[in-house]
């Protein structure tokens, strides 16, 4: 019998069981905790895609104004020739309003854990961009340390937009800009969106819709652990868990068991109290003093802030320092 998988079954099956390996450790540890990166499959991903268009979730069109606003003075900042450099591309959405302001870009190099994603978004650009040489990483960005050699020579522009840095604690952000700056080296620079502190039931209300739409994201993540593992979570019996802790400046989200309940995953049984929670994120929120502090700590200097006229989102630009 022939054994051998083609390339795209084995990435499903090291996916499948990374997956694995996180939910038993996540499940088994206490208080229990699953990480933020495993709400997007393809399902969370299209779950995702409809939060950005609610009414509540301010989040995406604001910075989307932000940059469209700003996209000039950030590539007269950047200067002609530079590789840009995106963090988790996604479908590149965002970046249009940047390639669309920096037609003597040297590169794009998008880089994205999702295979699917980067072939398709990257076919898509280079259609719309047939000027712009597109050079796509699949890598885990968190993990990444070396660029395409052909980037080699031009000046580096890192992108981290959507506010994803607010789903690290302060410490893995500040691990995660470090590298990043080593990446793009000592003339390199960074945009950064990010999310700023407000009134909290602003943001409360933005991690709460009225249409349910978060609640289904993070439920989502019981029914692929249903899905790939072979788990049993009944979704009627788990609640979307969301609140703002203002001393920590962050929103936390849980899925909480609405009764005492065992459930398998992958083989194994786990017991839930009433009322017991299992974290799926954090978003952090910042000030302008925390984001200072990030950009020092992580070896890049700030050059220059922009915010929306209600002050809720801010995009940075961040200038490795000397
Ligand atoms: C993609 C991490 C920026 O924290 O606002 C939105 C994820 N989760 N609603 C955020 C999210 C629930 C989002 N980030």
């Amino acid at each position: 019998m022939n054994v051998s998988l083609l390339a795209s079954e084995r990435v499903e099956f090291n996916d499948r069981a990374e997956f694995r390996d996180a939910v038993l450790a996540g499940l088994a540890r206490s208080p229990r905790a699953i990480p933020a990166k495993f709400l997007y499959d393809a399902r969370g991903s299209e779950l995702f895609d409809a939060i950005c268009e609610l009414p509540e979730y301010y989040l995406t069109r604001t910075e989307t104004g932000i940059l469209r606003s700003c996209a000039a003075e950030l590539a007269r900042l950047a200067g002609p020739g530079c590789a840009l450099v995106e963090f988790g591309s996604g479908s590149s959405v965002k970046t249009r309003l940047l390639l669309d302001a920096m037609p003597d870009l040297a590169a794009y190099v998008p880089i994205d854990i999702s295979r699917q994603h980067l072939d398709a978004t990257a076919a898509k650009l280079r259609r719309d961009y047939p000027w712009l040489r597109v050079e796509p990483v699949c890598a885990d960005y968190m993990a990444l340390s070396t660029l395409p050699a052909d980037v080699n020579g031009a000046p580096r522009l890192g992108f981290f937009p959507g506010s994803t840095i607010g789903n690290l604690e302060p410490q893995d952000a500040t691990s995660f800009l470090r590298r990043a700056r080593t990446l793009l080296g000592d003339r390199g620079a960074m945009v950064l969106g990010v999310d700023l502190r407000k009134d909290p039931q602003r943001l409360h209300d933005a991690y709460n819709d009225s249409a349910g739409v978060t609640a289904a994201f993070t439920l989502n993540l019981l029914r692929r652990m249903n899905r790939e593992l072979g788990a049993t979570f009944d979704t009627a019996r788990f609640a979307h868990d969301a609140f703002y802790d203002p001393d920590e400046g962050r929103i936390e989200i849980y899925f909480r068991s609405l009764a005492a309940q065992s459930v398998t995953v992958a083989g194994r049984v786990f017991n839930f109290a009433e009322g017991e929670r299992v974290h799926t994120e954090y978003s952090y929120k910042y000030d302008d003093a925390g984001i200072a502090a990030l950009a020092k700590s992580a070896g890049f200097t700030i050059d220059k802030t922009w915010t929306d006229p209600a002050h809720l989102f801010a995009v940075v630009y961040l200038e490795a320092a000397p």
